[in-house]
């Protein structure tokens, strides 16, 4: 039997990072009473301070303690003094990489009293789950330049996709329809029309796992383009979808928003074998740090997916459930920064009080 006990990482990061992190570990904290399962948790500073302090950005022996934990919080990265790319590639997307996260899980729902952006479609049309592959495609980080800074300047940024890769993302998403047993149908999204070798790669994985191992799930494809379009106009003809990492990256915004947006999307990035990330999908919006005015709803549904991922299947249940009271109880007037009609911290403890 499970001791029901874990030991769990927070990184809260930068801008209003810590602030949601803290939210996140009130739902943590209540869920964990009224549940029974224990955990220690770990700070790290990671993030755009620490780097314009001391230069680090992920010492090798801070990566080599992450692996040791059963879980990873994180807040957000991204700080306006700290070139575009340092951190992300340094910390968040080392991070997926050397643990090797290969999933991200982007669930799409929509929760009864949230304003959505789109006409007529409520809950019932918006409940999709996105498997982007987590650890290749154009973040692989090949690619270079060459005459750099001359008028003959090349760079090249290359899409690898491995079928190794692509086949366990794939595999997952299949299981995961499966699971979730809803119109056990998975939409596999890519460009087979002009991107011919790597989607050809992932189209011919996704039939050969699918007609062999998955015969009892539908697979439908759709292009990445008319997938957004999709999103917009009939989101209720998704239930999972796998998806490469580029692509997946710029669909699961376009998801975030019509679930509500930033304030409540959350991610897993996972290691079904190792070390699992959580997060808010959403930035560090950094004009907002300090200011109690960001929604913690995202953060605190991060925690519950990492409950789920733990197994604390009814501790995330829990939190679930209370972010569906809380939205109901018309005390949320918006989950946009400033609009909400309460503070961050008042937000969490509202939740963390319905837990
Ligand atoms: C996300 C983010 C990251 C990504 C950035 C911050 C590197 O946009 O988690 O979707 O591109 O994956
Ligand atoms: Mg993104």
């Amino acid at each position: 039997m499970a001791d029901r006990s874990y030991r769990i990482a927070v990184l809260p990061g930068d801008g209003t990072g810590p602030e949601v992190v803290r939210e996140g570990l009130k739902a943590l904290e209540a869920a964990a009473a009224k549940t029974g399962f224990r955990y220690d948790l770990e700070h790290y500073d990671l993030g755009g301070d620490r780097y314009l302090k001391t230069g680090d950005i992920l010492p090798d022996s801070i990566l080599e303690e992450l692996r040791g934990f059963d879980a990873i919080f994180l807040g957000a990265i991204g700080h306006p003094e700290v070139q575009p790319g340092i951190l992300e590639k340094g910390l968040l997307l080392r991070l997926r990489f050397e643990l090797d996260q290969y999933i991200n899980l982007r669930p799409v729902k929509l929760y009864p009293n949230v304003d959505c952006p789109l006409k007529n479609k409520g809950p019932e049309e918006i409940d999709f789950v996105v498997v982007r592959e987590n650890t290749e495609g154009l973040y692989s980080g090949m690619g270079g330049f060459q005459y750099k800074g001359t008028p003959q300047e090349v760079s090249t940024q290359i899409h690898m996709t491995t079928r190794f890769g692509a086949e366990r993302a794939i595999r997952f998403a299949f299981d995961l329809t499966r699971k979730r047993n809803k119109d056990k149908q998975l939409h596999l999204v890519g460009k087979t029309n002009v991107l011919t070798f790597v989607h050809d790669t992932w189209w011919r994985a996704f039939n050969e796992v699918g007609e062999a191992d998955y015969p009892d799930i539908r697979r439908e494809y759709a292009h990445v383009d008319a997938t957004v379009m999709w999103f917009v106009k009939n989101p209720e003809w998704f239930d999972v979808i796998v998806v490469e990492n580029m692509f997946g990256d710029v669909i699961t915004d376009l998801g975030a928003m019509i679930q509500g947006g930033m304030g409540i999307a959350a991610g897993g990035n996972l290691n079904p074998e190792g070390v699992s990330m959580f997060e808010p999908i959403g930035g560090s919006a950094p004009k907002y740090t300090g200011q109690d005015v960001i929604c913690p709803l995202a953060a605190i549904a991060a925690v519950q997916m990492m409950l789920e991922n733990l197994g604390e299947e009814d501790a995330g249940a829990r939190i679930e459930k209370a972010i569906i009271e809380a939205l109901g109880s018309g005390k949320i007037k918006s989950l946009s920064a400033g609009k909400m009609g309460m503070g961050t911290a008042e937000m969490g403890d509202l939740v963390a009080g319905l837990i």
